[in-house]
């Protein structure tokens, strides 16, 4: 196809429109980079928990624990490091690509769908507490593996415990 003046405008329509885009989807990104650390936890300019991991690979505290949560709670379905599983999805990908919001509401609330006469459950954990009091953990650890920040396995190093944190677990476990 001869490229006429009219295709020329049309690509020129696409590249820009297609800029614009992709320049939202960078401005999407920032629901990663961390901004502020309070004590030992991490967020987004946007006030959403994040993970942080230094030169070095020593991961924050909360990313430790969301690794060993998740093993213990989700990667039955899920995989392990939230690679996903022929019943359930790769959830390392969900948490970069989803509003954490709807993420929280999902593991609260649970999911089903029925494909080809199988149901697929993702069961309701709002009243579980080694699920909810850890669920910001396991958020930013899945977030941390789906953006490739860290490797599969057992973070290595880590930021030690705080006192915060602490106090809030004990309180989230025992309240
Ligand atoms: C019993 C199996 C099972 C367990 C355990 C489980 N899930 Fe799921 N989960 C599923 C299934 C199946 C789906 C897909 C449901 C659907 O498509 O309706 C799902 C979907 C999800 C989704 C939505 C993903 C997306 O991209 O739409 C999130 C988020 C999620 N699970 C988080 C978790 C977390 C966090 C845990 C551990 C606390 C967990 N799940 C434990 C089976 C499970």
């Amino acid at each position: 196809m001869p490229i006429t003046s009219h295709t020329k405008a049309a690509i020129g329509a696409i590249a820009i429109l297609y800029g614009t885009l992709s320049g939202a989807a960078a401005q999407d990104a920032d629901n990663i980079t961390a901004v502020r650390n309070e004590d030992g936890r991490y967020y987004t300019a946007d006030d959403v928990p994040t993970f942080n991991v230094a030169e070095d690979g020593t991961v924050d505290w909360p990313t430790y624990e969301g690794f060993r949560r998740y093993h213990s709670e989700c990667h039955v379905c899920h995989g392990p490091d939230g690679e996903g599983s022929s019943y359930a999805p790769a959830i390392k990908n969900s948490a970069v690509d989803m509003d954490y919001y709807d993420f929280l509401e999902i593991v609260a609330s649970g999911k089903m769908e029925s494909k080809g006469g199988t149901e697929f459950v993702m069961p309701t954990f709002g009243t579980n507490r080694n699920v909810m009091c850890y669920l910001d953990d396991i958020y930013v650890y899945l977030k941390a593996r789906g953006s490739d920040a860290i490797p599969r396995g057992r973070p290595r190093q880590k930021e030690p415990k705080s006192d915060a944190i602490r106090a809030d677990q004990k309180e989230c476990l025992d309240g």
